[in-house]
């Protein structure tokens, strides 16, 4: 054998060996698990291995509690089960803090384009704040864009689907969700600028979890090259607005707010800050409200019987109202099966796997020490699809949200919890419930491709955009 391959295969284990223990040796009774290989860690796996084959076999090889890794570049404490979920949203703010992982960050750093704002600490978690403490997102302030939120609906409807006999449910959840963000957030009201940022938004989502590869051809030079053309954008329509509000215009939109607020030194902030804290609002509350619409499409229309009870419940709701008449607040709270049935698709389907914290202090959990300053991550993969928690957990059966048949509690957490929990649920059900109402009082369908693949383990997408044949009610 050639001495160079001899020297390898004596070589690289052994360096691997002392990495690994060197790795250990700084904090003993460190979780079980592996950090992986060097750099690169477990990334490989996390990322394009299904979600939750990844912290299954961990948490069997491994422990079911709490086990390390390295992923993104960060060594990682996974946190798993009930209890895990529980620990960790009450710790939030005492042990634990955001944390937004590398590829995230690099998107939405503004400090690239002169003039340079200030360093900024413009995180999703700021966006977090935006939305909760103006109350944007408060029943109120929802109330009042349900009756817009439903037109917007009826009229995508209209445009894509009437007339037609085999359409793709992908694409017109996509649309109707971003065109709903935008104005909404940025008070757009031009579905042809939103037809144009769409492939860019989604370039943004899938960027969110990748390698932090800046060359042509990966997923995270496409991130980044959509993010600066949407920031770009966003800019323009900040200077615009800016000149409007000067002359008096009222605007209502949460773009408005963030032109015209002021910190605690009286200083606006900067417009390329802005427009990232826009641009995270939107890819937060789009491509996850969208996947929920296409897949509800999926299991309801493989499921007739399903599909019978959510149309009588929501014919109840449109006879109870005048011809043309929009819908209220009060009809919402009519339509529980159909909120089920949306609860059952997001745990099939969940539209965001879980989110990374940082632990502010070393801590203690299930006999095993986390080291200040790792991160940590929670994910619904751990309880989701687990038979311990949910009974034939294959089985799509909304009956399980039924009153005295609840979850467990901290098993069905697809917002998360405590007080980090997604502050646009709300919006979220409303959106979703407006599309489920219009689409099942309208249609009946086919699903062309059941067994069609789901790809994109972190933005889920049916791989041929969920073909269906429509056939409508009022033919
Ligand atoms: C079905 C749709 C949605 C699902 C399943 C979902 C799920 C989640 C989850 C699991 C988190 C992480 C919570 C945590 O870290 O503990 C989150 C955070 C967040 N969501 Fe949502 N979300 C949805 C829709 C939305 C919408 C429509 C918006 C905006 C209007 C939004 C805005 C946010 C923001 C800003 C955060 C960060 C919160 C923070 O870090 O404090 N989400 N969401």
């Amino acid at each position: 054998m050639e001495p160079l391959i001899i020297l390898l295969i004596t070589i690289v284990p052994l360096l691997l060996g002392i990495f690994i223990f060197r790795q250990n040796s700084d904090h003993p009774n460190l979780p079980p698990g592996s950090f992986g290989w060097p750099i690169i860690g477990e990334t490989i796996q996390f990322l394009f291995n299904k979600p939750e084959n990844f912290v299954m076999h961990r948490m069997k090889n491994h422990s079911p509690d709490i086990f390390k890794t390295t992923i993104l570049g960060e060594k990682t404490a996974v946190i798993c089960g009930p209890n895990g979920h529980k620990f960790l949203f009450s710790n939030e703010n005492k042990i634990f803090t955001a944390f937004r992982p590398h590829p995230m960050q690099s998107l939405f750093r503004s400090y690239k384009t002169p003039p340079p704002p200030q360093p900024t600490t413009a995180t999703p978690e700021d966006d977090a704040k935006i939305l909760r403490q103006p109350g944007f997102l408060k029943p109120e302030a929802l109330m009042r864009f349900l009756a817009a939120m439903d037109a917007i609906t009826q009229q995508n409807l209209k445009i894509h689907w009437e007339g037609k006999d085999e359409v793709k449910v992908n694409l017109v959840s996509k649309t109707i969700t971003l065109e709903l963000a935008c104005r909404f957030f940025i008070g757009i009201d031009d579905s042809e600028w939103v037809a144009g940022v769409l492939a860019r938004f989604d370039d943004v989502t899938l960027g969110l979890h990748s390698l932090v590869v800046n060359f042509p051809g990966t997923v995270f030079y496409r991130a980044n090259k959509a993010a600066t053309a949407i920031r770009k954008e966003l800019v323009a329509m900040i200077r615009k607005k800016k000149a409007a509000l000067v002359k008096g215009v009222s605007m209502q939109d949460i773009l408005s707010h963030l032109i015209v607020v002021k910190d605690a030194a009286g200083k606006c902030m900067p417009e390329e800050e802005i427009a990232d804290k826009i641009m995270g609002l939107i890819v937060a509350g789009y491509s996850t409200v969208a996947t929920v619409m296409t897949f509800f499409m999926k299991y309801v229309g493989l499921n007739p019987g399903i599909y019978d009870k959510i149309r009588s419940e929501q014919l109840a709701v449109s006879s109870s109202k005048k011809p043309g008449e929009y819908l209220n607040w009060e009809d919402m709270s009519k339509m529980k099966y159909s909120w089920n049935v949306i609860c059952e698709t997001m745990r099939h389907v969940p539209p965001l796997q879980g989110t990374f914290r940082e632990a502010l202090t070393g801590f203690t959990y299930a006999g095993y020490t986390v080291p200040k300053g790792w991160k940590v991550y929670w994910t619904v993969g751990t309880t989701n699809m687990n038979p311990q928690y949910f009974s034939n957990p294959d089985k799509f059966n909304p009956s399980r949200y039924d009153e005295g048949e609840l979850p467990i509690p901290y098993t069905y957490v697809p917002f998360g919890g405590g007080p980090r929990m997604c502050p646009g649920k709300e919006y979220a059900r409303l959106a979703i419930l407006t599309f489920v109402h219009n689409v099942v009082t309208k249609y009946r369908w086919d699903v062309l491709c059941p067994e069609e693949k789901v790809i994109g383990d972190m933005m889920p997408t049916p791989e041929k955009g969920l073909p269906i044949r429509l056939h409508s009610h009022d033919l």
